[in-house]
């Protein structure tokens, strides 16, 4: 098997610029976030791809038509930077879009898409964000995905294809068969509460399309952003989240198979940040190589909740299952999870033994059901082992 088969096997790690930084991106601010890559454990912890969005080249291309880099922000060129980032042992990754331009108006890839992924080759990318702004109206989205996605996979290098339509088109049912090896489900998140609650209820009955190979992206992080951000839609205006409502955020990110790109500062990141983004045993849970979508229970008594207080179930391949008590309602709620609804029947005189994967300890072993308390906008995230 080469390299190129298992690209997207598992859902993408890494770091995107555009939730903190929008415009304001340069050179060092990207070796800096691959040295705290390494230096803070990103690395070890399996994060890999680091890439620049929007607004880093010129308003024009040269006159071969090549993109430009902003000499002011990277004046070492996209080649040096990728070379920065590989002796990091890191990926590179960029950002273009299917139309004429990107959404903050720089040159985009239409009728580019071959000339576009060479370059891109030979600057050493390993990762493209591909946006949705300026497509002209009468091409098919679906059509442009599998022109970028088929100049990708013959540009001579292996290039993470990560689609990004926000969710338009009922893209869910066509864009495995493009190639591409993530795709955006979801509009824009901002760092408030209501846009992460607001997002992943709505991917909870998408769980059929997600897998390896072609993750459903729920956008990036906002974990540990507490309302700093250069944009206003994304944050500053609105004022971060609570350290509990991180936690929540990257529990169901990562229980629900999304890629996990960090959207914060990781320059300035606290220890309570750190400890969310480097949850071993959350990132284990999102990376299990069977990639299997969660899906859902309701808690008994089923007429006493709301369809913000919910379980999710994750099959892993080791026959453990990883199991998200989520409460998103604005009120402390008892969640009683029935083992029969997992498929573990009383009959079979099997228990299941409960770790806490925030906690970091073991809870018990417990027979046919379990009932933990979980606060307001807060979740517990177990992984269940069956035992006799
Ligand atoms: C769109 C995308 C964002 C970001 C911006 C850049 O809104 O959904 O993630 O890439 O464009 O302009």
């Amino acid at each position: 098997m080469t390299d190129n088969q298992l690209l997207g096997l598992k859902p993408a790690l890494g770091w995107n610029s555009w939730n903190t930084f929008t415009w304001d991106i340069n050179e060092q601010l990207i070796r800096d976030v691959a040295d705290r890559f390494v230096s803070e454990g990103y690395k070890d912890a399996g994060y890999e791809y680091i890439v620049i969005d929007d607004c880093w080249s010129l308003k024009e291309r040269d006159e071969d038509g090549n993109l430009v880099p902003d000499p002011e922000k990277f004046p070492g060129g996209m080649r040096a930077l990728a070379d920065y980032i590989h002796d990091k042992g890191l990926k590179f990754g960029m950002y273009s879009c299917v139309g004429t331009h990107t959404c903050a108006g720089f040159p985009g890839s239409f009728e580019h898409e071959f000339q576009d992924a060479k370059l891109l080759a030979e600057w050493g990318v390993d990762f493209l964000k591909y946006d949705y702004c300026f497509k002209p109206r009468q091409v098919s989205g679906e059509l442009l995905y599998k022109r970028m996605s088929l100049a990708l996979k013959n540009c001579g290098r292996d290039i993470l294809f990560s689609a990004c339509n926000w969710g338009e088109d009922n893209v869910y049912q066509w864009i495995r068969e493009s190639g591409a090896h993530m795709y955006r489900s979801t509009g824009d998140i901002q760092d408030s509460w209501e846009s992460i609650k607001n997002l992943a209820l709505s991917q909870l009955d998408k769980a059929c399309y997600t897998g390896s190979f072609c993750h459903n992206d729920m956008d990036m992080l906002v974990v540990g952003m507490y309302g700093d951000s250069n944009d206003g839609f994304i944050g500053s205006t609105i004022g971060g989240c609570s350290d509990n409502e991180y936690k929540t955020h990257f529990s169901l990110w990562a229980m629900m198979g999304s890629p996990l790109m960090i959207g914060c500062d990781i320059r300035n990141a606290n220890q309570v940040t750190k400890d969310i983004l480097l949850n071993k045993e959350l990132l284990n849970i999102n990376q299990d190589v069977e990639g299997r979508g969660a899906f859902r229970i309701k808690p008994e008594p089923q007429w006493f909740h709301s369809d913000d207080v919910f379980m999710l179930v994750k099959v892993l391949a080791d026959g453990d299952l990883a199991i998200g008590f989520f409460n998103l309602s604005d009120s402390q709620r008892e969640l009683s999870l029935q083992f029969w609804d997992l498929g573990l029947s009383y009959a079979s005189g099997h228990s299941l033994e409960l770790y806490d994967c925030w906690a970091h300890e073991h809870i018990g072993q417990f027979k046919e059901r379990y009932n933990p308390v979980v606060p307001a906008r807060d979740c517990l995230v177990v992984r269940a082992k069956v035992v006799q």
